[in-house]
């Protein structure tokens, strides 16, 4: 997917479940993997960073499974060095894989390699190098001098003075010494092992977080400010049996603040958002401070936040963010809807993230018509006036962060639409993001539908699944429900003609229906490939005849057009199912063409039929399918005709997604 067009939006409210915490995932698999004895973590994220670092633990030779599909997994600790002492590891964009494992692999020792993608490979790491270069670990850059890939070589540990590291570049550098020197806990001086850390730390919460995880396997480090830390002589990781990871109060900011720019939602309960709690471990949940300041009504509750809007138009604000590096980007887009400029000062970390996120948020700010200040630590953002919102393609950098954030932009009360280019960005750390926005979003208007209309075997059903795979929108094929209709009816002995009408209409507005993965159920019964058959295609043709059973599908019908956006195909869609429908197609292919195209089908299923009975059989289901009296097959006046007789599947995909995007205002 290319890109995902987001329709205006009104508000949320419901109940969402977040995904786990990526900062405590990976460090909790790295601990349990260095800890003694076997530890089960419950709730784990599931994302490509995460990915990255069980990839990298399996290739160090730590044995770790998945409990099924759950998202627990039980990791067996190897209690010392890694079993593995020679390998090349990949590590995506995951600065919270690159940083810690850098630094355990440098104090263990070993011939490792660890690499990234080339953004990665400018992501800095030079003061992380440096620490440990300076009590004697043996690392080389293969690439440009301070940035992955490295080369780690075995270490002579000098433990005996205090070791520097910078702390206000990334503080995941003071993160990953803190992990990885315990492993040198035995050979430290009687005094313990010393960090002390140079310049102002930044990011302090996620520091709280590494000492607090630390605390849970067994390490307590002394902390005198936040200049010296010391790890005592002995210390040893032990695994706490089990450990819950919290949902990503990073990821909760969306939701708070989709939440807080609700304008017309009046569910008096607003948004609950479960798994994180006011008492979470993350820094990030500062961030509910800072929303507050801007007027959103948010409540604690045991594992869990609950937000109404509350304040309109939210209230500007002047804030040092430091303490938020990454919920604060959500403020930056809530500033768009804020009452005055609104400033975010010492965001200077953005600048090396997964993007320079400084220079990204105003480039792409200014795209939805905000006028914006970009200073080299700080961005000033002016709100944007009701009138002067723009639709905007919104670039996302390969930053899940930036993405995230973009979405926040289609609740602009100009009721624009706004697309996001590459929304896959997001399994970086929530790769059902949009899924989960989209369940507790409410349109501010008609969620937008694709008609494509046409006879039978004219190929909508591949047009319209491939039309919707690209647009990322759900596909109703509506045929099936008259198939199913018929199937249900056969296997309860209905007979389908008009005298039974009434019942056949209750067999439709009652099937047991269950959709998944591609495939259909009615009543527990895998029945994917019994819709398929010619015989169910007939029968699907004469219950369609009967108006009884046309109404009785038309709410289920209706039901699928949901956020982001439906294509449907069948025979009425653009007449009766979706009348209003932004844009309708009308398919045709010469009969002989359609017949030999299922005849293919049907050969390659290994079902064998002559053409020429296959040509009568659908002039037979045209003739029915045109001169029915409801809903008979005919375009809607403001259809648009397409031939595909000599088109492939993807030339037909190409000409509707133009015609789509010839209706946008992007
Ligand atoms: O598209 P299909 O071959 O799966 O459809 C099976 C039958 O259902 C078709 O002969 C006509 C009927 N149908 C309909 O009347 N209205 C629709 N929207 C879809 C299908």
């Amino acid at each position: 997917m290319e890109f995902l067009d987001l329709p205006p939006m009104l508000g949320a409210a419901g109940t969402v479940r977040l995904p786990g915490s990526k900062s405590i995932s990976n460090r909790v698999l790295l601990l349990a993997a260095l800890a003694e004895g076997e530890t089960d973590i419950r709730d784990l994220l599931s994302s490509d960073d995460v990915d990255r670092m069980l990839d990298a633990l399996r290739a160090l030779g730590v044995p770790w499974r998945r409990e099924g599909d759950s998202l627990n997994y039980r990791v067996t600790g190897v209690g010392g060095p890694f079993p593995v002492k020679s390998a090349d590891l990949f590590l995506g964009n995951a600065g919270t894989a690159m940083r810690p494992l850098t630094a355990a692999l440098a104090v263990l020792g070993g011939a490792y390699t660890l690499r990234g993608v080339p953004r990665m490979h400018e992501r800095p790491i030079g003061d992380l190098v440096d620490a440990l270069r300076a009590l004697g670990c043996r690392i080389d850059y293969s690439g440009q001098p301070g940035y992955p890939p490295l080369t780690i070589g075995t270490p002579a540990l000098q433990l005996d003075r205090p070791i520097p590291v910078r702390g206000d570049v990334s503080s995941q550098f003071l993160t990953a010494l803190l992990m990885a020197l315990p492993l040198a806990a035995d050979q430290a001086p009687a005094g313990g092992i010393v960090i002390e850390v140079q310049g102002e730390l930044i990011s302090k919460p996620y520091i709280d977080i590494t000492l607090k995880l630390l605390a849970r396997f067994g390490v307590a480090v002394q902390r005198e400010g936040w200049q010296r830390f010391t790890i005592a002589r002995g210390s040893r990781y032990r695994s706490p049996g089990q450990i819950h990871v919290e949902a990503d109060a990073s990821s909760a900011s969306y939701f708070i603040a989709a939440s807080a720019l609700s304008t017309g939602a009046n569910d008096q309960n607003g948004l609950k958002i479960e798994g994180v709690g006011l008492d979470s471990i993350q820094g990030d949940i500062r961030f509910v401070d800072a929303a507050r300041q801007m007027g959103a009504d948010i409540t604690g509750e045991p594992g869990a936040l609950r937000v109404r809007p509350g304040r309109w138009p939210l209230q500007a604000i002047d804030l040092d963010c430091n303490h938020i590096p990454d919920a604060a980007m959500t403020l930056a887009v809530m500033a768009l809807y804020a009452d005055g400029p609104s400033t975010l000062r010492n965001i200077a970390s953005w600048r090396v993230k997964e993007t320079d996120r400084l220079a990204a948020m105003a480039c792409e700010l200014r795209k939805l018509g905000a006028s914006v200040d970009e200073g080299l630590d700080f961005l000033r953002i002016t709100p944007i006036a009701p009138g002067g919102w723009r639709a905007a393609a919104i670039a996302t950098y390969d930053d899940h962060r930036m993405a995230m954030c973009a979405s926040l932009a289609a609740f602009n009360p100009g009721g624009l639409p706004v697309r996001i280019q590459d929304p896959r960005c997001v399994a970086k750390t929530f790769p059902d993001y949009f899924e989960t926005l989209f369940g507790i979003a409410q349109p501010r208007a008609n969620v937008p539908v694709i008609c494509i209309d046409g006879p039978t075997a004219s190929g909508k059903g591949t047009l319209a699944g491939a039309v919707a795979a690209r647009l990322g929108w759900h596909y109703l094929d509506s045929g099936a429900l008259y198939r199913l209709t018929g199937l249900a009816a056969r296997q309860q002995g209905v007979a389908l003609d008009a005298a039974h009408e009434p019942r056949l209409a209750e067999l439709a507005r009652t099937l047991p229906l269950r959709f998944a993965d591609g495939r259909v159920w009615l009543d527990g019964q895998d029945v994917s490939e019994a819709i398929r058959a010619e015989q169910a295609g007939m029968d699907a043709s004469r219950v369609s005849a009967l108006p009884a059973v046309r109404t009785a599908l038309l709410d289920l019908q209706r039901a699928a057009a949901r956020l982001p956006g439906l294509v449907a195909d069948g025979r009425d869609m653009g007449t009766v199912i979706f009348p209003t429908a932004p844009l309708k197609i009308f398919l045709t292919a010469g009969v002989q063409e359609r017949a030999e195209r299922r005849h293919r089908q049907l050969q390659a299923r290994g079902v064998s039929v002559t053409l020429e009975g296959l040509c009568a059989d659908l002039q037979e289901r045209d003739a029915r399918d045109q001169a029915r009296a409801t809903a008979p097959l005919k375009p809607a006046p403001d259809a648009l005709p397409l031939d595909n007789s000599r088109l492939s599947i993807e030339q037909s995909v190409e000409q509707v997604l133009a015609w789509w995007q010839a209706r946008q205002p992007f």
